[in-house]
């Protein structure tokens, strides 16, 4: 089964072919980054015009590296939300134009839902029951997945987003947009000799990230951080060390066969590693390209969706604030 992904919620404009819900047949992605580092963040009226310009380029990028013409597919899937209004709008229309055109199903899929079947790009025998840990711009989400398309959201941010906080700490030690990557490149070359507060939220699954965020920025303010490289690795292991301790507790607290790391911010080397090192379950990380933005993860939650006949119709719409479960 031939599934045509579509992600266009954020600033990443994407098409992918994905076979059979787990081989990647072709995988484009548009990225607008170079445009919106001029502004220091994601201009959203900029995002749907460069969504517009990039996605018909893409959508035949994409056929034609899976070799793969229109009548070979058998269904589309495509992102509606979480994200922009205005950018998922562009996605979830050219999805439904290409389906009438074609006669193709439609099926529209939870971008958070979509990071998690990266896990299923790279392992196909995944075993339930797991806890995702989906960290990404705009969500910090704790999951147990009992099943396919069976979630219960176990813990979530209260206030910054993990990578939220990444690309706000980036701008405080001026290192540029977009704040994950630059803050661990700066990091390589220092040491972790900042004291960052932690908040561990006892009692709960939920994260808070404003806390250190802030901390980082008195010790700027009050000229007490005079290498950005250290800052950089401080702030990077607060932000990993709540992470990695949260999920692996809740993980042997639920007694799960696998963790699942994704999203953005699960391209992080370090927080990466140290899951991978202190946790006695299992833990799969997709590489880090399936990690951020892509439409291969949505096609690959598509196929599964259309396996359990959850097709929609052409009135399919946007939901720029969907939730998980
Ligand atoms: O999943 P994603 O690509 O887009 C959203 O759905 O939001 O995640 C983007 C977020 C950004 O906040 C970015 O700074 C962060 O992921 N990120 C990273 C890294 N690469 C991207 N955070 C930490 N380390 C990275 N290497
Ligand atoms: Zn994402």
């Amino acid at each position: 089964m031939k599934i045509l992904g579509i992600e266009t919620s954020c600033d990443e404009t994407a098409a992918a072919v994905v076979e059979d819900g787990v081989k990647i047949l072709s995988n484009q992605i548009a990225s607008q980054v170079e445009i919106h580092a001029r502004y220091g963040g994601i201009v959203p009226e900029v995002a749907s015009r460069q969504h517009i310009l990039a996605i018909i380029p893409i959508l035949k990028q994409a056929m034609a590296e899976a070799k793969t013409t229109w009548r070979d597919l058998d269904g589309i899937a495509v992102t509606i939300g979480p994200g922009l209004a205005g950018s998922l709008l562009v996605g979830v229309n050219v999805a439904k134009a290409i389906a009438l055109a074609h006669g193709l199903p439609i099926t529209g899929v939870n971008h958070l839902e979509g990071h998690i079947y990266a896990g299923w790009l790279i392992n196909r025998s995944i075993n339930f029951p797991l806890v995702c840990l989906i960290v990404s711009g705009g969500h910090s989400d704790l999951a147990l997945m009992r099943g396919h398309g069976d979630y219960v959201v176990l813990g979530r941010t209260r206030d910054d987003a993990s990578g939220e906080a990444f690309d706000k700490a980036a701008r405080i030690l001026r290192l540029g947009y977009p704040g994950g990557p630059a803050i661990e490149q700066a990091a390589r070359n220092g040491v972790a000799s900042l004291q960052l507060p932690r908040a561990w939220l006892k009692g709960t699954n939920d994260f808070s990230f404003s806390g250190v965020k802030t901390a980082l920025l008195r010790l700027v303010e009050e000229g007490k951080v005079s290498n950005e490289a250290d800052a950089a690795a401080s702030f990077q292991e607060a932000v990993a060390d709540v992470l990695v301790t949260k999920t692996v507790a809740v993980a042997k607290e639920r007694r799960v066969k696998q963790i699942l790391l994704v999203g953005g911010v699960a391209s992080n080397e370090l927080l990466r590693q140290w899951l991978v090192n202190n946790s006695p379950i299992p833990v799969l990380v997709p590489e880090p390209v399936l990690c951020t933005d892509n439409a291969a993860m949505i096609a690959a939650c598509g196929y599964y969706r259309f396996q359990a006949g959850k097709i929609d119709g052409l009135d399919l719409d946007v939901v720029p604030s969907l939730k998980l479960a």
